[in-house]
């Protein structure tokens, strides 16, 4: 097996003699590529942007910005990855020639101070810049530019939502957003992007007692973890790297399952879409695009863009957090998993899925292979998430709403919840409370007291357990003020 290396800024280098564990953030400060800062360690500031190249969801790549705090270097063995550096046109004694056009909008835009959080916002900035269709959006800003998420030129201000900044305050940074043009023909980035992907190598990178993994292929996979009882599964590491960050935890073997083909598949049957569970969520939101309007709604509100980028469903669900994002807009959905061992496959309900405090009925040397969502599609569906802060926060509470509703009348009610037990739980008390009722105030306002009454919801430093199920109870009136005219019309 070749030796696992990267390619940083157009250079290969060899990844020896980083720990398996080493992040890509240490890697690269490491060999004086320090425009890479790191803030948090537990991807939420966004200082440690970096661009990677990945096969594109419209073009053969994209550059996608990720969290270079979170994902091992080893991850990234054969891969392609661009830093606030290798933005810019190197010139003499490695002094840049030119700023990169999205450096030269920040820098006489205003949009720095500090300058900490600057080479996070680039990264991000120029994924967007290079994302291929971008333009005007039906939420474009107009002249003045206020009070939209989209510019003129179609940048999306989502792409910024894992970056913060202390100092300099966000009109700058966002002017300067809306001002960057698109990529120059002869701009290298651009070029990359009409040609294929990097591939995925398989990596068998070890150290001392520790190793990592890729295998190429499920079977090997399925496999491995039939051999290694003691193997992290890991996909985007957004949720591992923080854990090897924070607490510093550290595996013998960790296994990447990421670029298995076999998880990375999106199939559309007449009777269910199968999302493989390796799939990102942009590249899911991408290739959705609108619709399953529920997860359509799901999607700006999980996490920042900087994590959706690395973050896959078959993650979210294989933690089995009570607090995860998905699973309560995928037990809405009567969404089932897909359970890969080396002996076969078998489906279980999600509803059937979680059986305690991040425990499931996954058995040891088991895989999520793919989420399967049923259709049709109820028609009426919400995803009410209530988090201190809009964008990059984990929710207090989560509800997501599918209701079929004919003639007014409640035909079917499906009601996923999170934060509210040690699992992510169907409400079916309220289901009950609505099926073969008009959809009407009089059930609406009798249905959100059954809500408010799920659950066994606690006190701690995000939100008390009163505000958890007042919030339930809100929930369903909002979605009724939602929809009424919608449903009456
Ligand atoms: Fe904060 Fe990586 S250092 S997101
Ligand atoms: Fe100082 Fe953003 S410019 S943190």
């Amino acid at each position: 097996m070749v030796a696992a290396r990267i390619t940083v800024n157009w250079k290969e280098t060899p990844i020896s003699p980083a720990a398996p564990h080493t992040t890509v953030l240490d890697f690269l400060r490491e060999r004086g590529l320090t425009g890479t800062k790191e803030g948090c360690a537990e991807g939420e500031c966004g200082a440690c942007s970096v661009l990677v190249a990945r096969p594109g969801v419209n073009k053969p790549t994209d550059w996608v910005a990720v969290n270079a705090c979170l994902v091992p270097v080893a991850a990234l063995d054969g891969q392609e990855v661009i830093t606030s550096e290798g933005l810019a046109t190197a010139g003499e004694s490695g002094m840049p020639a030119a700023l990169h056009p999205v450096q030269e909008e920040m820098a006489v835009r205003g949009g720095s101070q500090c300058g900490y959080c600057t080479p996070g916002f680039i990264c991000s900035m120029a994924s967007e810049y290079y994302r291929p269709g971008r333009c005007a959006h039906p939420d474009s800003a107009d002249g003045a530019g206020t009070g939209t998420e989209h510019g003129p030129n179609g940048f999306d201000l989502h792409a910024l939502s894992g970056n913060l900044c202390r100092c300099t305050g966000y009109r700058p940074i966002r002017d300067a957003a809306f001002a960057v043009g698109t990529p120059a023909e002869n701009d290298p980035l651009a070029q990359r992007r009409e040609q294929s992907p990097p591939e995925a190598v398989s990596t068998e990178y070890t150290r001392d007692d520790s190793a990592f993994l890729r295998p190429s292929t499920l079977a090997d996979a399925l496999q491995l973890l039939r051999e290694r009882s003691d193997a992290v599964v890991v996909a985007g590491s957004t949720d591992w790297g923080v854990e090897v960050n924070i607490r510093s935890r550290r595996a013998n073997c960790v296994v990447a399952v990421d670029r298995l083909p076999e998880l990375r598949e999106m199939r559309v049957e007449s009777d269910h879409i199968e999302i493989g569970a390796a799939q990102t969520l942009t590249e899911i939101e991408r290739r959705l695009d609108g619709s399953v309007p529920l997860l359509a709604g799901l999607f700006p509100q999980f996490a920042s863009r900087l994590i959706r980028n690395s973050a896959t469903l078959g993650g979210n669900l294989g933690t089995g957090s009570p607090i995860g994002d998905s699973p309560p807009v995928l037990l809405a959905l009567e969404a089932s998993v897909v359970l890969a061992d080396t002996d076969g496959e078998r489906e279980v309900p999600l509803s059937d899925y979680f059986t305690g405090y991040r425990q499931s009925v996954r058995r040891p040397g088991e895989l999520i292979r793919a989420v399967r969502i049923p259709l049709p599609l109820s028609p009426v569906a919400a995803f009410h998430k209530i988090a201190k802060r809009r964008f990059d926060d984990i929710s207090s509470v989560a509800v997501a709403f599918a209701l079929d509703i004919e003639d007014g009348i409640v035909r079917k009610a499906r009601i996923g919840l999170g934060g509210v037990a040690a699992t992510p739980i169907r409400a079916l008390a309220t289901e009950a409370a609505l099926e073969g009722k008009p959809w009407a105030a009089e059930t609406v306002e009798a249905a959100s007291r059954v809500l408010q009454a799920q659950g066994t919801p606690m006190d701690d430093h995000r939100a008390s357990a009163g505000y958890r199920s007042a919030m339930l109870g809100q929930s369903l009136l909002k979605l009724y003020a939602q929809t009424t005219e919608a449903v009456s019309s």
